[in-house]
């Protein structure tokens, strides 16, 4: 994969599109979910909490950007059905889909690989990766009847460089990268179509507070400071370039 860094110029680039966003209850996915409301996108909000949602959902709407819609589905134990359910919903609720940020994610405290089960990484490989390849093949006919549509995969410093302790995480990450050079060439037919990765680095998040306990805040960015390069690739600019490795 080429690796690329890119940023957005801003303005209402999303305007009249809809956009999913999976894990859209806090951290990194409620930012973004709330940046492209602010951009003129309609916002599917995902996640398992609704009350987290519907958090988001009142924020977007009292800054009276389009009207979000929220869809709840556990990715852990969703299958098949479940995620042509999610993209039904959207197609019936808001009528086209014009792209993916695959954001949710099951984080795991770093420990050595003796120490892990097979049901924690059926758990970590479900959500981290089988969630992101079934929710793209379930939503895939929407977003090739869209004429711009981005798919945006969110990896991680471990995906592209494994290492010691990150086990199932690393490796559901890792993989990531093949899933969009797999999209990305079975996909040339739809050029209007593409799939990138993007790693966020180290940013302030429950899930950061978790996988890092000890560390100092203070240093660490904020989700907002991604949002011009998460623009970028979910948005129009970023329109040809396909099968990228984006370090925010
Ligand atoms: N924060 C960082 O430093 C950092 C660094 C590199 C990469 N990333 C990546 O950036 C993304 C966002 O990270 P974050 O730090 O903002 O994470 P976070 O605070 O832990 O948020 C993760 C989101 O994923 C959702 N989620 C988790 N398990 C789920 C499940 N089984 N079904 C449905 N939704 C589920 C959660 O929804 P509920 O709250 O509703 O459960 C939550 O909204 C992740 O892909 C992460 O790997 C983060």
């Amino acid at each position: 994969m080429a690796r690329v860094m890119t940023e957005a110029k801003g303005g209402g680039a999303l305007r009249d599109r809809v956009i999913l966003v999976t894990g859209a209850g806090q951290g990194i996915g409620r930012a973004a979910a709330i940046c492209f409301a602010q951009h003129g996108a309609t916002v599917a909000l995902h996640g398992r909490s609704v009350i987290k949602l519907e958090s988001v959902y009142d924020e977007i709407v009292a800054a009276g950007a389009p009207q979000p819609a929220i869809i709840p589905l556990d990715l852990e134990k969703a299958g098949d059905r479940d995620f042509e359910n999610l993209a039904d919903s959207i197609h019936t609720r808001l009528g086209r889909l014009d792209g993916i940020l695959h954001n949710a994610a099951l984080g795991a405290i770093p420990s050595p690989l003796r120490t892990h089960t097979t049901a924690q990484w059926l758990s970590l490989l479900r959500v981290n990766l089988v969630a992101p390849f079934a929710l793209t093949r379930a939503c895939l006919p929407l977003l090739e009847a869209a004429p711009d549509a981005a798919i945006v995969l969110i990896s991680e410093t471990h995906g592209p460089a494994p290492a010691a302790f990150w086990g199932a995480f690393s490796i559901a990450k890792g993989a990531l990268l093949s899933l969009a050079t797999i999209w990305t060439q079975e996909l040339e037919h739809a050029p209007q179509l593409r799939i990138n990765v993007l790693v966020p680095g180290p940013v302030n998040s429950p899930q950061r507070s978790r996988t890092h306990p000890g560390e100092e805040k203070a240093g660490l960015r904020m989700p907002e400071s991604l949002m011009s390069t998460y623009l970028y690739w979910i948005g129009p600019e970023s329109r040809g370039q396909s099968g990228n490795l984006v370090q925010c």
